[in-house]
C-alpha cells in the first residue's frame, strides 16, 4: 500500500524492479519483467486473509513493530480496512499460540466448506476476477505423509472423520485448490505437498508452489555454497545459528514446530554440494542449524554462520558471516512476487507444482522422483527461461556461440 501510494520503493521484488534479457546480447533488448509478461498491477490487488487474532492490519502492524510510525500512519486507512476473517485453527498443530478469532465446525470437512464460502464471498464482495492464496500462517508441528494424504478419496474421508494428520494449513490448501486457485506455501509445513492435494490440483487446474520462503540465512547459504562448490573448495562444517524475537521466533521455540523448520533448512547443502559426486570435499560435512527465540530483537533477526573450509593440500580456512537482517522486510517482496507469478501461472494454464518458482523457497516442491534445485543461480535462470518460454522467446543457456555474442 505504501508502494502504491509512491511512499516507498519495492526493493527486493523481481516483478517490480527486475529486468530480463532477450535474444542475443548484441540486440540490447532488456525489458522490465512486468512489461514483458502480463502481471497484475499493484493497483488491482485487494488483500484479505484469516487470523486467529481480531486485530485489523493496522493494529497487527503496530504490534509487530516492523514499520516506522510515520509510514504506518500514512497508510492507516488502507490497513485498517483489512480485517481478518475467522480462522481454522487447532492448538494441537501450533502449541505456542492461542487466539479468539476461530471457526467452529462439526468436522474438518465442515471447516473446509466454511473457508470455501469465505473465498467465494471475498471474491464477490470485492468484484475480483481471480484469487491467489498464500499460506503465511505460523509453522505447524512436524508431520510426515500419512495414509490420509495418499489419495484425494482418502483425504476427503479424513476431512469427514477429522483425521489428526490433517492440520489447519491442509484445510486451507484443500479449500483453495478445490476452488482451482493458485496456492503457495510460505511456511515449511507440508500443507499442499501431499499426493491427495496434487491429485485435486490436477482436477481443478490449480498451480502449486512452496515450501518455506528463502529469505535470510538460507538465502545467503544458497548464494555462497554454489560459489565454493564451483571452485571445488572443501567444506567440513557449516554451523548456522540465529536469534529472533518476533512471533515466528516464539512459535519456533516449540521443538515440534522447530523440527519442521530444521528439516527445511538443512536439506539445501546436500543438494548444492553433491557429496555423492565429490566425497573428498563434502562427504564429512557437519551441518548444524539453530534458531533461538530472543525477545529483545523483535523482527531484527541476527544470523551467524561459521563455515569450516578445506583448501589446496588440505589446509584449513574459515569464513564467518554475520547477517543483521529484518525478517519481514526480506519476506515481503517475495510474498508479492510469488502471488503475482502464481496468478500468471494460473492464467497461462500451468497446473500443479511450479518448479520454476523454486527461486523463492528453501525446500522447493518438486515432481516425485526428481531432486529439488537449490542453487540460487540455477533457480534464477530457470525462472527467467520459463518467462521467455511463455512468451515464445529464445531460451538463454549460455552455451555455444550465444555465449560469445
Ligand atoms: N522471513 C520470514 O518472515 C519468513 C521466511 C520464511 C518462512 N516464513 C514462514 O512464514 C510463516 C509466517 O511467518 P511470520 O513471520 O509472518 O509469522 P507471524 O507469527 O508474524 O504471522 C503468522 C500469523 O499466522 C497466524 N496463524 C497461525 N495459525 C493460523 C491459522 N491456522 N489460521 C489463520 N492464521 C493463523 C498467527 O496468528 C500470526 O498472526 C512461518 O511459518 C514462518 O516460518 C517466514
Amino acid at each position: 500500500m505504501a508502494i502504491r501510494k509512491g511512499l516507498a520503493k519495492p526493493i527486493g521484488s523481481l516483478t517490480q524492479m527486475g529486468t530480463i534479457r532477450l535474444g542475443k546480447r548484441t540486440e540490447s533488448r532488456t525489458p522490465a519483467i512486468r512489461d514483458f509478461v502480463p502481471l497484475a498491477g499493484l493497483d488491482d490487488i485487494v488483500f484479505g486473509g484469516w487470523d486467529i487474532f481480531e486485530d485489523d492490519c493496522y493494529e497487527a502492524a503496530k504490534t509487530a513493530g516492523v514499520l516506522d510510525a510515520p509510514l504506518l500512519e500514512a497508510i492507516k486507512d488502507e490497513l485498517s480496512a483489512v480485517k481478518p476473517m475467522s480462522a481454522v485453527f487447532d492448538r494441537q498443530y501450533v502449541k505456542r499460540l492461542d487466539g479468539p478469532n476461530v471457526k467452529k465446525g462439526k468436522n474438518k470437512k465442515d471447516l473446509a466448506e466454511q473457508l470455501i464460502a469465505d473465498i467465494r464471498k471475498f471474491k464477490a464482495d470485492n468484484g475480483l476476477d481471480r484469487v491467489v492464496l498464500l499460506w503465511c500462517g505460523s509453522t505447524e508441528i512436524f508431520l510426515t505423509e500419512s495414509p490420509a494424504h495418499k489419495s484425494l478419496a482418502a483425504f476427503e474421508k479424513g476431512l469427514e472423520e477429522s483425521d489428526p494428520t490433517i492440520p489447519s494449513s491442509m484445510i486451507y490448501a484443500y479449500a483453495a485448490i478445490h476452488e482451482g486457485l493458485a496456492y503457495a506455501n510460505a511456511a515449511p509445513n507440508l500443507s499442499a505437498d501431499i499426493p491427495a492435494l496434487m491429485e485435486l490440483a490436477q482436477k481443478t487446474g490449480a498451480p502449486l508452489a512452496g515450501k518455506d520462503l528463502k529469505t535470510g540465512q538460507t538465502l545467503i547459504k544458497t548464494i555462497i555454497a554454489p560459489g565454493l562448490k564451483a571452485r571445488l573448495i572443501g567444506v567440513e562444517g557449516w554451523y548456522s545459528t540465529n536469534i529472533l524475537g518476533n512471533r515466528d521466533g516464539e512459535v519456533l521455540d516449540d521443538p515440534e514446530s522447530f523440527k519442521t523448520k530444521e528439516e527445511s533448512k538443512k536439506s539445501v547443502l546436500d543438494y548444492i554440494l553433491q557429496p555423492n559426486l565429490y566425497p573428498e570435499l563434502y562427504e564429512a560435512l557437519h551441518h548444524v542449524v539453530r534458531i533461538n527465540y530472543y525477545k529483545p530483537r523483535g523482527d531484527a533477526k541476527e544470523g551467524w554462520d561459521n563455515i569450516d573450509l578445506v583448501g589446496w593440500l588440505g589446509y584449513k580456512m574459515q569464513l564467518k558471516v554475520n547477517f543483521l537482517c529484518r525478517d519481514s522486510i526480506l519476506a515481503a517482496p517475495i510474498v508479492l512476487d510469488v502471488a503475482l507469478f502464481m496468478d500468471l501461472a494460473k492464467r497461462a494454464g500451468m497446473t500443479g507444482i511450479q518448479e520454476w518458482l523454486s527461486f523463492y523457497f528453501k525446500s522447493p516442491m518438486h515432481a516425485p522422483g526428481l531432486y529439488p534445485e537449490h542453487d540460487l543461480f540455477i533457480q534464477s535462470m530457470k525462472l527467467k527461461n520459463t518467462l521467455r518460454y511463455m512468451k515464445g522467446e529464445e531460451l538463454i543457456t549460455h552455451l555455444g556461440r550465444e555465449y560469445y555474442d
